[in-house]
């Protein structure tokens, strides 16, 4: 299918794969489309013209430059459902559990960003390392502090990036240099929101970091302001860890349990993101299901803080699926790949006696987490009038998925060696926009 008039910039020429819906619910034949020999055209206004197979190339992009990806595999670029810019360098920071890690590692950390020059040099560090991993757009965790916000939507936009965040807000259980008053961090956030949603290809997401550490005064203000502004998306975090939970109880003594809290302040919705959601009753799942919101799995830091282990099957369970993504949540996650990030989700699910293929793992990382973002019109597929936002895998990228290709007996065994054992190396190219930001650029010819 081919779009709009703009003229094209350059056709991507390689293996491509995309997906046109969940190949759990409607099966991998019907979910995806790709092509062996194929071909993504970019246009000069970043948008994807055209994407089939190389020999049914129309006509009138037969004069664009072509850049060829032999043997990799071209994707929509990978997208980060919940990520942390603050804690981008405190990865690999260890602890008994996330309560005492908070404390110990993480707050102290994001104090600093109360400096806007130290706020400003970690944005583009951060955005330096999501796109070097294959990672093109994301929803990301700031600090208590407007302007580390402002810092990273303004590096995103000179990066042309897609991304989503917003402030902190926090006003208790932590140490007074990341909180703010409820009123100060409402304002705030009505103050960004004017400033930045909708601005290119930013959103604004109301940040409420869990219900630990906000007032009830504070989180009835968010719900006011997500009430007000529909087309933000709420961020949180959700029944990830014991102690969190039996705090959530001592300080809401009134909830149903830790879901309800955010429910009886408006903050349950559509546009809503829960990451973890690891501990949730059949009560939480449905009230989920009945919102629409999605819970992203975050595997690496599940396992790191020994949060627990996420039971993906439970939260598809018919008749009340939940929506559900996948994210790398740096800096309690230990890794920026989203392939590495899979690939615990994976080791994840078989420990808790479920599995998934690599289409379903391809889909999260990439279609799924759009629809949850509510992007998919922008992102998230190879298809004509979607951004040009692509990743080009290399599925033999070290020796040792080199190896273990040879064995590889299909499409599907291909992505899986690839998911399993990938990792920034595997990254070969990223573009944004249509124009190349990270990796190797391909060889040009036909
Ligand atoms: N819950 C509240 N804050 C955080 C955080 O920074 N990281 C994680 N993993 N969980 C949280
Ligand atoms: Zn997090």
């Amino acid at each position: 299918m081919t779009t709009g008039a703009d003229a094209a910039a350059r056709v991507l020429r390689g293996r491509t794969l995309s997906f046109t819906d969940d190949p759990r619910v409607v099966g991998p034949d019907r979910a995806t489309c790709g092509h062996e020999d194929g071909a993504v055209v970019v246009g000069r206004r970043g948008r994807i013209l055209w994407h089939g197979a190389f020999a049914d190339l129309p006509r009138a992009h037969a004069d664009a430059p072509c850049e060829r990806h032999d043997g990799a595999v071209i994707l929509p670029g990978l997208i980060d459902a919940h990520v942390h810019f603050p804690q981008h360098r405190m990865l690999a920071a260890p602890a008994h559990d996330l309560l005492e890690w908070l404390d110990r590692f993480a707050f102290p950390e994001e104090a600093r960003y109360a400096a806007e020059d130290h706020a400003e040099a970690a944005a583009e560090s951060f955005l330096d390392k999501l796109v070097r991993h294959g990672t093109t757009s994301a929803l990301v965790f700031s600090t208590v502090h407007g302007n580390a916000a402002d810092c990273l939507f303004r590096a995103a936009q000179r990066r042309g990036l897609c991304l989503l965040t917003g402030t902190t807000m926090m006003d208790r259980n932590a140490p007074d240099a990341v909180t703010l008053d409820a009123e100060a961090s409402a304002r705030e956030s009505a103050d960004l929101i004017a400033s930045w949603h909708g601005v290119e290809r930013l959103r604004y997401a109301l940040t409420v970091r869990f219900a630990v550490t906000s007032s009830e005064a504070q989180l009835r203000l968010a719900g006011a302001l997500l009430a007000d502004h529909p087309g933000c998306l709420l961020h949180t975090h959700l029944s990830e860890s014991a102690a969190e939970i039996d705090f959530v109880k001592q300080l809401y003594p009134w909830s149903k349990d830790y879901t309800d809290v955010y429910a009886r302040f408006g903050l349950v919705s559509e546009g809503s993101v829960f990451a973890h959601g690891i501990h949730l009753s059949e009560r939480e799942c449905r009230a989920l299901h009945d919102a629409g919101s999605m819970v992203v799995h975050c595997p690496t830091s599940n396992a790191f803080l020994g949060s627990g282990l996420f039971d993906i099957e439970h939260l598809y369970a018919a008749p009340r699926p939940v929506r559900v993504g996948v994210a790398t949540d740096i800096g309690g996650g230990t890794s920026y790949s989203l392939l590495q990030t899979l690939a615990e989700a994976y080791k994840i699910a078989r420990l808790k006696g479920r599995s998934f293929s690599a289409f379903d793992g391809f889909y999260l990382a990439t279609l799924g987490n759009a629809r949850g973002l509510r992007l998919d019109a922008e992102i998230g597929t190879l298809d004509a009038g979607r951004w040009a936002d692509v990743v080009v895998l290399d599925p033999r990228a070290t020796p040792v998925l080199a190896a273990r290709q040879e064995l590889s007996q299909s499409l599907e065994d291909m992505l899986f060696a690839l998911m399993m054992l990938g990792d920034d190396r595997a990254v070969r190219a990223v573009y944004v926009r249509g124009r190349q930001v990270a990796g190797r650029t391909g060889r040009h010819s036909r």
